[in-house]
């Protein structure tokens, strides 16, 4: 495992990292979309094909990428998504992601499926924590378990409400990773040519924990990942509704969002139920396949819900440039899930840190070309001949009318 993280200079060095590092199947979990990948490639291409122009002869000798969310200062407008995997590229992944999280000055969502409990993750690593929660059938044993998060300390609940039913990915049957899972002769022979991650992951897991579990569920819920009451009547959730969110309302008094949402239509609702936030997000190209890039509705939501509610954007940010393209957007906050565990993988916690550390000296090398002192500058007037889906500024409109 490399000490030294300065040789990985993108999120791309540390993806190619994670591939040599981790079982193919877990690779795959981790990477992949949904069926055929287009909302991935979307995702990624909805960054890319938006120009930004510099400016030049501007002093930018004091430029800050600070700025803050639910009245707590953030060292850049960025945050780590919730992703039950990051036990799965080292054992303790949660707390090495909330630790970097915690060094870096960001925000760490702790997700329901963590294979750590919620209270060790936020004891270890301290910092800004939020936490996810993924609703179950039993909506009575939801909001009991509400009751824990509270007392743990998070103060920002995101519901994740994407997925009233599973998603699909074949490449992860192809893998011979599913739920239940199964060592079966594939999956082993696949985890044997990986000894450093057999250590680092099933030994370890083995040793300090039992079998893999998800660690947050409640009692009666919490089972082995391994077993095969897995699924349906647990998990099923495609009797969720609004009605079910205004009972965590009721009870949650702290900051409330939903995730995976992908329309003003939906953030305008969020707003009329009081809830402070939203995640615009296709859960990084996981469920829905031909969805829109979060980044590509990002400006209709904004400008439907104003100020009404944050409007935090994830999936497919890999640079610090993807950062300032959402904030002109509109945007309060990016997230993404998969660059921090990528970093997990490559290197534990010295990558996850690596990883944010990317992000903010891109956001800050961006931030000085284009001319922008300060977060509260990054406005529409950066693009270059944009998309229709990007509002025009101000100063180019009037210039057009006269
Ligand atoms: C391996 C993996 C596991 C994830 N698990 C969860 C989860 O438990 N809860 C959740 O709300 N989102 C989960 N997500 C989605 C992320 O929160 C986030 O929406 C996604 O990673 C954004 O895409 P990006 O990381 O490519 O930018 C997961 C994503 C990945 C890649």
């Amino acid at each position: 495992m490399p000490k030294d993280t300065s040789k990985f200079y993108n999120i791309e060095d540390l993806r190619q990292q994670a591939k040599r590092n981790l079982p193919h199947g877990i690779f795959d979990f981790i990477n992949g979309g949904a069926e055929d990948g287009i909302a991935v490639e979307t995702n990624r291409a909805a960054y890319t094909n938006l120009k930004i122009k510099n400016r030049v002869l501007i002093d930018v000798s004091k430029r800050s990428t600070e700025t803050e969310i639910f009245g707590k200062k953030i060292a850049m407008p960025y945050g780590i998504s919730p992703t039950g995997a990051a036990g799965l590229v080292y054992y303790g992944g949660e707390i090495g992601l909330a630790k970097a999280a915690a060094k870096m000055g960001v925000p760490c969502t702790v997700a329901t499926n963590a294979l750590l409990p919620m209270e060790e993750i936020a004891e270890a690593a301290g910092g800004n924590l939020w936490f996810q929660l993924y609703m179950w059938a039993d909506k009575e044993m939801s909001m009991k378990f509400l009751e824990r998060v509270k007392a743990a300390g998070f103060d920002t609940l995101i519901v994740t409400v994407d997925g009233p039913v599973g998603p699909n990915r074949e490449y992860n049957k192809k893998n011979g990773f599913a739920t239940p899972l199964k060592y079966t002769p594939k999956l082993l022979a696949q985890l044997l040519v990986k000894p450093n991650w057999c250590y680092q992951v099933l030994l370890k897991q083995y040793v300090n924990r039992g079998e893999f579990k998800k660690e947050n569920y409640p009692e009666e819920l919490e089972r082995s990942v391994l077993s095969a009451k897995e699924e349906m009547s647990v998990v099923k959730t495609d009797s969720q509704c609004w009605e079910d969110l205004r009972k965590i309302r009721d009870m949650w008094k702290g900051n409330l969002l939903i995730k995976g949402l992908q329309s003003a239509e939906d953030a305008v609702l969020a707003a009329d139920e009081g809830l402070e936030g939203v995640v615009l997000s296709n859960h990084g190209g996981r469920y829905v396949d031909c969805a829109p890039a979060p980044l590509q509705v990002l400006a209709e939501t904004k400008a439907a819900v104003g100020d009404r509610l944050k409007v935090i954007i994830d999936s497919g940010a890999r640079r610090g440039s993807d950062l300032v393209k959402a904030m002109a957007l509109g945007a309060d906050m990016v997230m993404s899930g998969r660059p921090t565990l990528f970093g997990a993988a490559a290197a534990y916690e010295a990558g996850a840190y690596r990883a944010l550390e990317i992000f903010h000296t891109e956001m800050d090398r961006v931030m000085a070309q284009l001319g922008l002192n300060s977060i509260d500058e990054i406005g529409p007037q950066i693009f270059w001949n944009p998309p229709e889906w990007v509002p025009q500024p101000a100063p180019l409109l009037r210039a057009a009318a006269e």
